[in-house]
């Protein structure tokens, strides 16, 4: 039997009756990387924030490692290991990459930023912290304020400071939206390397990202569920073309 971590069943979200997310049921089973896909519009990013709890459903239910988590807070699903990357984790641009990582460890241990800190105390969190930098492929940025950081980088970071959460399931958006080739792979190699333990749920336009990284592909369109299953089974649907050519030319219209 498969064991899922995420359940959602009817989840629907309405914006003063447009239908954005519509009846979905979704189910992300544990220890996997699940694509959610999907043109332009389709409810992805409202898929997203329905389920950290950003957005309260019209309707629907979602289940997450056996409680329903429906009513609660955003803060409440991150501390029961539910953790979207680049919403949560915000990066000071000011501060450098190594403060950024260690802040965010901080947090994740009391939520406060006393004044009085042991010496000891501070450098369990740089150690810690270096080793989350190298994880991410960042060991030579430590001392870079973030806001200096490379594009690409910067999304590492931002996965950097999530990891420090130690999420359960991670959420990511678009990880490699706006990347440069070399980039692009790098994200891709870094996702597989920090999903080992994890369950990852990954909103992505690149298809050829989606094709290397995920395990189940949901397609949305217009917010309902088009298809779901393997890469080879979701490409070869009839239904998921169309819908993704016809955005395309609707998106060539669009542009004159
Ligand atoms: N806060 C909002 N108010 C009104 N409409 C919204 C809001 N957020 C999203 N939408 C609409 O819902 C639809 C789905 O948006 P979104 O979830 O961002 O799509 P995707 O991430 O798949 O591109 C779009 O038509 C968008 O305009
Ligand atoms: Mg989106």
């Amino acid at each position: 039997m498969d064991d899922i971590i995420l359940e959602t069943a009817g989840l629907t979200k309405e914006f003063l009756g447009f239908v954005a997310v519509s009846d979905v049921s979704l189910r992300v089973r544990r220890g996997s990387i699940h694509g959610l896909i999907g043109p332009n519009g389709a409810g992805k990013t409202t898929c997203f924030n329905l389920l950290t709890k950003f957005l309260p459903p019209t309707r629907g239910t979602i289940r997450y490692d056996g409680r329903d988590i429906t009513g609660m807070k955003p803060a409440q699903v991150a501390r029961l290991g539910l953790v979207r990357s680049f919403q949560i984790s915000a990066v000071f641009p000011h501060l450098s990459v190594l403060e950024n990582v260690r802040l965010a460890l901080q947090r994740q241990r009391g939520g406060s930023f006393d004044f009085w800190r042991s010496e000891t105390l501070l450098r369990q969190y740089d150690d810690r912290a270096r080793a989350l930098l190298d994880d991410v492929g960042l060991n030579g940025y430590a001392d870079l304020t973030a806001g200096e950081l490379p594009y690409g980088r910067k999304r590492a970071l931002e996965i950097a400071t999530t990891l420090a959460l130690d999420p359960v399931m991670m959420l990511l958006d678009e990880p490699t939206a706006g990347m440069t080739h070399e980039d692009v792979d790098r994200i891709v190699a870094l996702v597989k390397r920090v999903s080992a333990g994890r369950t990852v749920l990954l909103v992505e336009h690149n298809l050829k990202v989606v094709s290397g990284l995920c395990d189940t592909i949901t397609v949305l369109a217009r917010g309902k569920v088009l298809a779901e299953g393997d890469y080879a089974s979701v490409s070869r649907n009839p239904e998921v073309v169309t819908a993704y050519l016809g955005s395309e030319a609707e998106g060539a219209a669009a542009h004159g």
